[in-house]
């Protein structure tokens, strides 16, 4: 369905949208305080902002307040089954360009891109570098209005480095994804919890007791292993960095390989950002009754092909959960189609997380439209915005820190003994 410039699924969902939106909106300080204190100077005024994110209550708020702060928003999901359509819906009505649908195919998810794209953004926000990679590939003249633009994902920036090295990134980009008030609580407390939200809603399962396999243990496989032992599980962790495997371990967590995990694991969850963790030879030795979720960005960690390949047959267990039979009779549950298990059967991190990860991404734009002539590459954030984002969200929840007083700023800048 059209609605004005937009595509989306139905117009009528969108009174649920608006209450989804309106719910978050009330537990994202951060966002309302830059509304306040950027509402007079408009820093986006006259600029046209391409979005492409997972398309849900909170993503919503944040197109709202780039184009309370001036901006003309354009935005697309950033995958094809974490768009909500009522949010979506809701969006459209408040004055958003939106082009996205849930359960969108191949052909209609380029299309959504293509559109974003087409709206000939001068300020992007990538979740993934779809819409980065597509206005590449598509050439120069969809990139001449391009100040640069702001990347929230590790898989992101993996992708958006290796365009740098290759001397194709025309624009430059902030590594939000990279940034202290990002990583330490989205990548590590919203996977940690918003995970397990997906894996709880679509199994209702126990979790105590069970043995959980978490493949990676960057800061997302942190997050996950954690409340994981939170909620009773026995947690074994595989990876491939030593260094990670050591903090593993001394978290508390067995290490070992998948090809060895693969046997005991009940529930499986990879973070690693790699695709064929688990492959072929892990599903065939499976225990009956497996459960394997994804929270990467894209669907290549578990090799879901080679799944549907070697079962005899498929079926839907409950909503977002497939069973796979292999000839052997063991079963094999795939929750979401291998999809970010939180975004696809669930609602992605808390709201007070992207909180932090939206206003980081709005300062980023800002910074951005101040600096028109920065090179084409990945540049970080500044440490600055990060201490700005921490200290409004430390404001608005009334909690107060220590200073240093000018002793100890002299003390700390001394070398004497
Ligand atoms: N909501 C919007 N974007 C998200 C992301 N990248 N991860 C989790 N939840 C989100």
């Amino acid at each position: 369905m059209s609605a004005g410039d937009s595509t989306i699924r139905d117009a009528q969902l969108a009174p649920a949208g608006r209450q989804k939106i309106a719910w978050v909106r009330e537990h994202m300080p951060v966002l309302a305080e830059l509304q306040n204190e950027l509402g007079n100077e408009q820093p986006f005024a006259d600029l046209r902002v391409g979005i492409c994110l997972h398309l849900e209550a909170k993503t919503a708020y944040l197109a709202q307040t780039l184009a309370q702060l001036g901006a003309q928003v354009a935005i697309t999901g950033s995958n094809p089954l974490s768009t909500q359509d009522d949010v979506a819906a809701a969006l459209a009505q408040s004055g958003v360009t939106v082009h996205s649908w849930h359960g969108a195919t191949p052909e209609e998810y380029d299309d959504f891109v293509r559109r974003v794209a087409e709206f000939r953004p001068h300020l992007i926000i990538d979740d993934g570098g779809d819409l980065v990679s597509l206005m590449h590939e598509r050439g120069e003249s969809l990139l001449e209005d391009v100040i640069g633009g702001a990347e929230e994902t590790t898989t992101g920036l993996l992708r958006l480095r290796a365009m740098h090295r290759a001397a194709e990134l025309q624009f430059p980009m902030m590594a939000v994804n990279d940034a202290l008030c990002k990583y330490l609580f989205d990548n590590r407390y919203g996977t940690g919890q918003s995970v397990w939200d997906g894996i709880l809603r679509t199994t209702n399962l126990v979790i105590a007791g069970k043995e959980v396999v978490v493949a990676g243990y960057g800061w997302c496989g942190k997050g996950v292993a954690l409340r994981a032992h939170g909620l009773g599980a026995r947690v074994t962790v595989t990876e491939v960095d030593p260094v990670a495997a050591n903090e593993a371990l001394m978290d508390g967590c067995e290490v070992t390989t998948m090809d060895e995990a693969a046997r005991s694991g009940e529930i499986f969850i990879t973070t690693t950002g790699c695709r064929d963790v688990i492959a072929r030879r892990h599903f065939a030795r499976m225990r009956d009754g497996a459960i394997l979720a994804n929270a990467g960005h894209f669907n290549v960690e578990i090799d879901v092909q080679g799944l549907q390949d070697m079962s005899e047959e498929s079926r839907e267990a409950r909503p977002g959960v497939t069973e796979y039979r292999r000839p052997d009779g063991g079963r094999i549950y795939l929750l979401g189609e291998g999809r970010l298990v939180n975004l696809a059967c669930a609602d992605g991190h808390p709201a007070e997380i992207m909180d932090m990860s939206f206003a980081l991404q709005i300062l980023a734009l800002k910074y951005l439209a101040e600096n028109p002539d920065l090179a084409p590459g990945v540049h970080p954030v500044g440490d600055d915005l990060d201490r700005a984002v921490a200290a409004i969200r430390l404001r608005a929840l009334g909690v107060d820190i220590d200073r240093l007083s000018t002793d100890q700023q002299d003390y700390l800048q001394s070398w004497r003994m």
